[in-house]
């Protein structure tokens, strides 16, 4: 079986300048994709595509004229996307529903949410004219179950049911849409935030809530998502994949004191 595109297939990454969808960017670049690095901070899109022998591209997702020109401008100049890969978004603090101001909640829907949507669609209408593509989407853990992260949470599960409703909309026409749920991811925006002092990192080490003891590293997510949108993963749709180190099977443990810690005396 092959497991390389065996013509430069084009991958555009949405959120691709940092965190989880740069390593994608860099992993996508190495197994032989045309990277696509497209995001709202455009100098670090440029840096990273140049790194990678990519195209900067900026995108704000809160804004459909700017996804339909990155859409119109991918198949003019490179024929289209083949894989689209959604890795944008936008944070909350730990607040109590009635501290999230509409402002900042509209702000996270629209990024997350909407954001997510606009660029399926218009990718995914495009791959579907064409007869096939791969849309992978980065939701989270937090959208599979409680959080304290609310309004963050709730557009993750929203995610979560827009892919599997998209893998439905498109599997006829070729296009498979899936989605990848990080844990704790070791990006730089959240190392900056615990050495702060703030963050997941304010009640203890979080990776010690996961069944490997352990948070993940961008690097593991990229496997996965490099993965769904390639074709090693053609008969796979409207999956939600956690990449977690098995912080979600371990919820279950919390009440009896945490996942098995390994030990001598174990
Ligand atoms: N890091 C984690 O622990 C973790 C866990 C679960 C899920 N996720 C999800 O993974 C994805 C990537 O997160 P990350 O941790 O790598 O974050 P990050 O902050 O490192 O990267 C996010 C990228 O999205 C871009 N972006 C933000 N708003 C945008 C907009 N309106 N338009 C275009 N680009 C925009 C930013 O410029 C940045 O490059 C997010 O969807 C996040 O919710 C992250």
């Amino acid at each position: 079986m092959q497991t390389t595109p065996n013509k430069q297939e084009v991958a555009v990454v949405i959120g691709g300048a940092n965190g989880i969808g740069a390593a994608v960017c860099r992993l996508m670049a190495r197994m032989g994709w045309r990277v696509v690095v497209a995001d709202r901070d455009a100098a670090a899109a440029e840096v990273l595509a140049q790194e990678i022998g990519g195209v900067a591209r900026s995108v704000d997702v809160t804004d459909a004229g700017q996804i339909n020109s990155l859409a119109n401008g991918v198949e003019a100049e490179l024929g289209g996307a083949d894989a689209l890969v959604v890795s944008s978004g936008a944070f909350q603090l730990v607040l109590p529903p009635e501290q999230i101001t509409e402002e900042a909640w509209n702000h996270i829907v629209n990024v997350n949410l909407s954001g997510t949507f606009r660029c399926n669609t218009a990718f995914g209408v495009q791959m579907a004219k064409r007869g096939g593509g791969s849309i992978v989407n980065i939701a989270s853990v937090t959208g599979m179950q409680a959080s304290p992260v609310l309004a963050y949470a709730s557009t993750k599960a929203a995610v979560i049911n827009l892919t599997q409703s998209l893998a439905c909309e498109w599997g006829h026409a070729g296009v498979r849409v899936n989605a990848v749920s990080p844990g704790v991811t070791l990006v730089a925006r959240i190392l900056k935030r615990w050495s702060e002092g703030g963050g997941t990192r304010a009640a203890g080490d979080p990776g010690q809530h996961a069944a490997l003891g352990r948070c993940v590293e961008p690097d593991e997510v990229a496997e996965a998502v490099e993965f769904l949108a390639s074709k090693r993963a053609r008969a796979i749709t409207g999956i939600n994949l956690p990449v977690d180190a098995g912080w979600f099977a371990a919820s279950g443990t919390e009440m009896y004191g945490g996942p098995r810690r390994a030990t001598s005396q174990s």
